[in-house]
This record gives C-alpha cells, structure tokens and sequence, in this order.
C-alpha cells in the first residue's frame, strides 16, 4: 500500500528479471497503477492498455459484446483481456496466446490473470498457433512486440492469411503496431495495400505517439 502511494511520486519497481524475448521484465507501481515493462516500453497496463481501449471503442463496445470468440496473440499481463471483461462487459470466451511462460507466471501472480473465468492460456508462439487452430473468431487482437522489436511474420501474407482464414465474416482484427522509423512507416503502409475488397481497413496513427492502430472488418 505505502508503496502504491509513494509511486504518485516516483515509480517503484517491485520485480525485475531478465527474459530473452523482452529483454528485461518489469513490474512497477507508476501513479498508483501497476504495470509490466520491458526493458525499453510498456507491456501491459499503463499506456498500453489506454491503446488497445481505443482500438475496442473504435470497433464498438456494443459489437464486441455480441461476439462468442476473441483470440488474443500476444498476453503479456493481460490488459486488453481485463479491459474486454470489466469495461466493454464482453461476456463470450477469450483465447489468449503468449509465447512467454515467464511472463504468464508474472501476469497470474501479479495481475491476477487466472482470476478470469472465460480465458483460456495458451503458452504457443502466435505463428504456430494461428498455424494448427481449427477454430475461428469473431476479433483476433494482435498486440505482438519483443521488447521494441516487432517480429517479420507479422507483415508477411503467410501470416495475414492465415489470421484472415480464422476471422469469421463482420469480425475484426486490431493490430497495434509501433511506428518510429521511416522504415517502419513504409512496413506499415505496404501492410495496408495487403487486403482486398473483402476487407474493410481503417488506420488510426499516433494513437499515443509512435502507436499505429489497424482495424480490419472482414465483409460478408
Ligand atoms: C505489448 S505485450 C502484450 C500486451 C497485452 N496485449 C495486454 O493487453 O496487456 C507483447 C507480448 O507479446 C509477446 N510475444 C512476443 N512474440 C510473440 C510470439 N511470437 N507469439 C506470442 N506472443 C509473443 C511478448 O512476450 C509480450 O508478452
């Protein structure tokens, strides 16, 4: 509690261990709020969660809450899945993805992740999962980052669709994606030309500075 108060002041770090896939792996009290980092950025919680919050908004809380799937690649401590439940009041079932068993056990220690009924944990990388799923989704939330760093398949058609292939038709995809070079801007704009007239893209960009936030509706 004392050092919840004192973080209004300066943050204070109750967990450090190295990872190597997110470098270091951070729990912090920042403004009375706890939250994972890695070394250099937010994983979850914090402004993180604030991105993916406008992502839902943006597809609508009433829409996502007559959905019965969501798939979630990329887990980290769960924000996304805790804002899903408690502030959209989505009440169908939610698969959530996460290459690091490190960061599951943080999350379910720290974040109190196992505390939520309707989600199954699956410890996969998100490549080989979208690979061997039989099911199918009515949201897939792609929020996929080694440290700063985000990985090639995510760009690639392999990838693309495959994820298009599980979408079912008037779903969505969010994808948060990190834009700080010009490099990263010609990835990310390439990444647009990639769906068809089935598709209905929209680009939000500087969600919160370097963030770029894709929604895709797959059309009937
Ligand atoms: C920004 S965090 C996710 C935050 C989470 N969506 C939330 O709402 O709190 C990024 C996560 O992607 C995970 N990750 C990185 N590469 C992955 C991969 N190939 N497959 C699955 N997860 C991966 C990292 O371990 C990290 O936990």
């Amino acid at each position: 509690m004392l050092q919840k108060l004192f973080s209004y002041f300066l943050p204070v770090n109750i967990y450090k261990k190295n990872s190597s896939i997110s470098k270091t792996l951070e729990v912090t009290w920042n403004n009375g709020q706890l939250v994972l980092d890695s070394q250099n950025t937010n994983y979850s919680y914090g402004s993180l969660q604030r991105i993916l919050r406008k992502g839902l908004k943006y597809i609508g809380f009433e829409r996502i809450q007559k959905f019965d799937s969501v798939l979630v690649l990329g887990v980290a401590a769960g924000s996304v899945i805790k804002t899903l439940v408690e502030d959209v009041k989505y009440s169908g079932k939610i698969t959530g993805v996460e290459i690091d068993e490190q960061v599951i056990n943080i999350a379910k220690e720290y974040f109190k992740l196992d505390a939520i009924p309707q989600l199954e944990l699956v410890i996969d990388d998100a490549f080989e999962f979208v690979l061997k799923t039989k099911q199918t989704y009515d949201l897939i939330i792609i929020d996929i980052f080694q440290d700063t760093m985000m990985p090639n398949f995510l760009f690639e058609d392999f990838f693309i669709n495959r994820v298009n292939n599980i979408l079912n038709v008037n779903g969505f995809i969010l994808f948060n994606t990190m834009v700080i070079t010009q490099a990263q801007e010609e990835r990310n704009a390439a990444y647009k030309t990639k769906f068809g007239g089935n598709y209905s893209l929209r680009m939000y960009p500087k969600v919160e500075t370097h963030n770029e936030l894709f929604t895709i509706k797959k059309l009937a």
